[in-house]
């Protein structure tokens, strides 16, 4: 069947302004790191995407390795775009990254010119896309001079292949450097997409400020902690779960008891506030404007309904947030 998008798609939710740029993202986005790759059912991968855009949400974030295998969540794209999304390209902030290891040798991996430029050319003819919106490079590399990298980036934005650039898991001088570099050279920054959650708030600590300071956008992924910031593992591992099924990034037992009392905790909090633990946990993500969206996964659209509720949740008052730090110092 076509598909044909819900007509008051824009309605609730919010779009916030990346950095000092033209561009505004949604609050919450979709990544495709998971549940895009071969062992999850095409027609799940559809229903989720169109859910998705049907709620608002305008920015779906791919990388060259996201699978399994490396490049599989990329080349289902492509059959999206053919299927679903080309008559809605310009409605769509589409992203991609390298860094990662990708293919063998000295020129699959890190942040050359002549890998970032190589994938990239690969990745388009994947997604079946002319451009992507935003390319980012996907993580600090020790050995190419950062002027390398950068100027890879420039030259992917001048040559078409990117309308801009972002930087993922740099730390707050590298990526203060990164931003001047390019800022130097005519092709700013517009956006860094670090990890943060309840669990990690290490961007706390120097990177948010350097962003503001900075007027470049920031997108935090893995806001759900891989699913430990939601109701999935109150009573124990599902077999249908990331860590029931695809344990690569979030093994089983990382899930600890004492990690279990915090997450019943906030479940509790978040009950009171008359919302699930995903929603209060998204909510608190973006509880600081420095913080542009917050790029969750999703393995079925139930919980893309769920997480888009977030944006219209109750404010935080200072006991709550209080409440949330005390129990994740405990
Ligand atoms: N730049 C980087 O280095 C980097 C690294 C990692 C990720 N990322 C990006 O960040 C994106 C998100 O990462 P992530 O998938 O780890 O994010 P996440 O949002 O922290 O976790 C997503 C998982 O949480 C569970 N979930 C989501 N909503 C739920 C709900 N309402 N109720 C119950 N469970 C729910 C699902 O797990 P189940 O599968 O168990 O249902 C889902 O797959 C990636 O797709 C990628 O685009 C970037």
């Amino acid at each position: 069947m076509a598909y044909i998008p819900a007509e008051n798609r824009y309605q609730d939710m919010e779009y916030r302004r990346c950095g000092s740029s033209g561009v505004k993202l949604p609050a919450i986005s979709l990544g495709l790191w998971h549940n895009f790759g071969s062992i999850t059912p095409f027609n799940v991968q559809q229903s989720v995407l169109r859910t998705a855009f049907d709620h608002g949400i305008t920015h779906f974030d791919l990388a060259n390795n996201y699978g399994p295998p490396y490049g599989e969540a990329e080349y289902n794209f492509g059959l999206h775009m053919d299927r679903d999304w080309s008559p809605h390209r310009d409605e769509l902030i589409l992203s991609t990254k390298a860094g990662y290891d990708m293919w063998p040798g000295p020129y699959g991996n890190w942040g050359s010119r002549k890998y970032l430029i190589a994938s990239l050319d690969q990745s388009l003819r994947r997604m079946h896309v002319d451009y992507v919106d935003i390319f980012y490079h996907h993580r600090p590399d020790p050995e190419t001079p950062l002027e390398e990298t950068m100027a890879a980036l420039d030259y992917i934005v001048r040559s078409g292949r990117a309308l801009y650039v972002g930087i993922s898991n740099y730390k707050p001088e590298q990526a203060r450097q990164a931003i001047q570099i390019l800022r130097q050279m005519g092709t700013p920054c517009l956006i860094h997409q670090p990890y943060y959650n309840m669990f990690d708030r290490w961007i706390e600590d120097g990177l948010i400020d350097v962003l503001q300071e900075e007027k470049v956008g920031c997108i935090c992924y893995a806001p759900l902690a891989g699913g430990l910031l939601t109701d999935r593992y109150l009573y124990g591992i599902p077999a249908d779960s990331r860590a029931g099924h695809d344990p690569r990034f979030l093994k089983p037992d990382s899930i600890t008891e004492e990690k279990m009392k915090k997450i019943r905790a906030l479940h509790a909090l978040a009950g009171k506030r008359g919302q699930k633990l995903s929603q209060m946990a998204l909510q608190w993500v973006l509880r600081d404007r420095a913080i542009t969206s917050a790029l969750i996964g999703a393995s079925r659209p139930g919980q893309i309904l769920d997480n888009v509720k977030a944006v219209c949740g109750p404010a935080f008052t200072q006991e709550e947030l209080d409440e949330i730090d005390r129990i994740l110092r405990a």
